[in-house]
């Protein structure tokens, strides 16, 4: 079967010709696969390397792209008690290090050692080729009208995790309600991540403001505007008094642009007892943490997290959202969804264009 390949610290990435997946469980599923999510972390898979021997699969000398997906299903083993042949599946990513507590309590996003592995982005093959065999508890069942933009439910997970931790971080406050008296929220960014970040808040009602590099009239922008949140262009805000152009402090802000310094001018735009979630890859410049920002996150109760990956309650909320989203905002899931391509399109798949939110990979219409 054919598949998508990299090896990390080369860059690119390229069709292989490969065997058959192996089934060696009774609880394994056969999925051939139909369509696959790029994101920005399969380029850092493809260019970075920190440990070749960790990163590529055991005893391969190049690792299978992909981790956002979807599939359907073709065989089942024996012991197989949920799913059956037929059934649409978004495979989940991370898999526990089988040594700390909190993969023992299928916790895996937690994972204590750092010594997991995820599908598609370190030591396991990932889901760019015609078929997979997976465990049946990694394989998520979603209904069939979902399975064009079904690899976004791994997108989703992010800002489905994220909006969690914010909500844990408030649980202390007197106030309740939606994440624990989120009344304001600011997603930064204009990725798939962001958008679905500003769709997720606005379907719990909550007020959402929007920043990022794109110009007013771009496609993100607009779709931004159809969820009910307001875009504000990052040119227009001073970085160092971000309350001033955007009206006030934020209960919880969403930062996924990746970059450094938005993340720490972002303090400077939290409300008293804020909670900042840094949702997107590290990036950017490095920087300086004023002193005044450090001091107001003391006099002012404020709370900075990182959240990655995602627990079974994301997953399953991320399938709920993504079908919610639907019909709440007509139209703006599948816009999300800018570019398409086939297997053979490895060469310009990855390519970094303009405009684009998210690109696809069909890998079969069956
Ligand atoms: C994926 C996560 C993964 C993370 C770190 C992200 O792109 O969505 O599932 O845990 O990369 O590798």
């Amino acid at each position: 079967m054919r598949a998508v390949v990299t090896r990390p610290g080369e860059g690119r990435a390229w069709l292989e010709q490969m065997q058959e997946p192996n089934s060696m469980h009774a609880d394994d599923v056969l999925v051939q696969m139909l369509r696959v999510g790029v994101c920005g972390t399969d380029r850092h898979v493809m260019e970075r390397v920190f440990d070749r021997r960790r990163q590529l699969p055991e005893g391969a000398d190049f690792l299978v792209l992909g981790h956002e997906a979807v599939g359907r299903i073709l065989e089942v083993g024996p012991d197989v008690k949920t799913l059956k042949p037929g059934d649409t599946v978004v495979p989940t990513v991370r898999r526990g290090c089988g040594e700390c507590d909190a993969c023992a309590a299928a916790q895996v996003d937690l994972c204590f050692t750092g010594r997991y592995r995820e599908r598609g982005i370190v030591g396991l093959h990932g889901f760019l080729s015609e078929r997979i065999v997976d465990r049946e508890e990694h394989l998520i069942h979603v209904s069939e009208d979902l399975a064009d933009v079904a690899p976004l439910v791994e997108s989703l997970c992010t800002p489905e995790k994220a909006l969690r931790r914010i909500g844990n971080a408030r649980a202390h406050l007197p106030t309740g309600g939606t994440m624990n008296g989120v009344h304001r929220a600011l997603v930064t960014g204009s990725g798939p991540i962001a958008l679905l970040a500003v769709m997720a808040l606005r379907l719990r009602d909550v007020p959402t403001w929007c920043l990022a590099r794109q110009p007013v009239d771009g496609v993100a922008a607009q779709l931004i505007g159809r969820t009910g949140a307001t875009y504000v262009p990052l040119q227009e805000v001073d970085l160092h008094q971000p309350q001033d152009r955007l009206q006030g402090g934020f209960d919880a802000i969403i930062e996924a642009t990746g970059a450094a310094e938005i993340g720490v001018a972002m303090l400077g735009a939290l409300a008293s007892n804020g909670v900042l979630d840094l949702a997107g890859g590290g990036g950017g410049d490095p920087v300086t943490i004023p002193e005044r920002l450090l001091g107001s996150m003391l006099g002012r109760n404020l709370t900075m997290l990182g959240s990655v990956n995602a627990n079974p309650d994301d997953w399953r909320n991320a399938v709920h959202d993504l079908g919610a989203m639907r019909q709440r905002f007509p139209g703006v899931v599948e816009a999300l969804i800018t570019h398409r391509f086939e297997m053979e399109q490895v060469d310009v798949s990855f390519d970094r264009v303009p405009g684009q939110i998210k690109a696809i990979i069909d890998i079969s219409s069956a």
